[in-house]
């Protein structure tokens, strides 16, 4: 069964207590929380304090992914302020396979976010140590954006390796999800996927992560 992330980044700050109440009695399987600092994308959003509060109201694990220049130097800063899963960049990683086992040693799960434009195949020779791949379907940085379409070749071929080698590695897709698009990327191989604009910009989100969640797919298309 597929797992549904809504992205906090798109939420109501100002609500952001009620926003948690109404996701933890949803549907809903992990909270997406992005990381931005204004290096690596060109946006700023929020750090640790913000993970930290949202830790004390969440009743589901919260997953952590960081668009981060060096993301060795916080690893166990956000884990110990709540991160059950925490993902770095292949981009701004020079030694991944270390940072990898960092997040592992922290005890929490490790995942590797990816670009749109980085070849999936760069993270083959590290993927028995990865919990999780967070195949970005748009440029990161900004929520509400396009999703692009060839990311599905992306999740084939991703898919494709991880059953051949008898992997567990859940692939998440994360940019650009929603109603219109969810069936055809889970029917690529998606395991997670995050949603933003798609769930928070509607008028009954909870509806939204329960359509998201219902969508029954039989078997993967590669
Ligand atoms: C983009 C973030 C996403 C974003 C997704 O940089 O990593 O998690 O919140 O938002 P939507 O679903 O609106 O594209
Ligand atoms: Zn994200």
């Amino acid at each position: 069964m597929h797992l549904i992330a809504p992205s906090l980044l798109s939420c109501d700050f100002l609500r952001i207590g009620e926003e948690i109440d109404w996701i933890n009695q949803s549907q809903a399987d992990w909270y997406h929380l992005d990381v931005m600092d204004g290096q690596f994308v060109p946006n700023i959003s929020f750090g640790l304090p913000v993970i930290a509060a949202v830790k004390r109201r969440a009743s589901k694990p919260l997953d952590v992914h960081l668009m981060i220049l060096q993301p060795e130097k916080y690893i166990s800063d956000f884990r110990k302020a709540g991160a059950d899963s925490i993902s770095v960049h292949l981009e701004a990683c020079t030694h991944l396979h270390r940072v990898i086992h960092q997040i592992k040693e922290s005890g929490a799960q490790a995942g590797v976010a990816i670009n749109p434009h980085t070849p999936v195949q760069l993270l083959f020779d590290v993927l028995e140590d990865v919990d999780v791949v967070c195949m970005m379907s748009v440029n990161p940085g900004f929520g509400g954006q396009k999703f692009i379409y060839r990311t599905l070749q992306k999740i084939r071929d991703l898919k494709e390796e991880i059953v051949k080698r008898n992997l567990s590695t859940k692939i998440e897709i994360d940019g650009g999800v929603g109603l219109q698009n969810a069936e055809v990327i889970l029917k690529a191989g998606a395991d997670v996927l995050v949603a933003g604009n798609a769930v928070f910009a509607d008028p009954n989100p909870a509806e939204v992560i329960h359509k998201l969640k219902s969508i029954a797919v039989n078997s993967f298309e590669f």
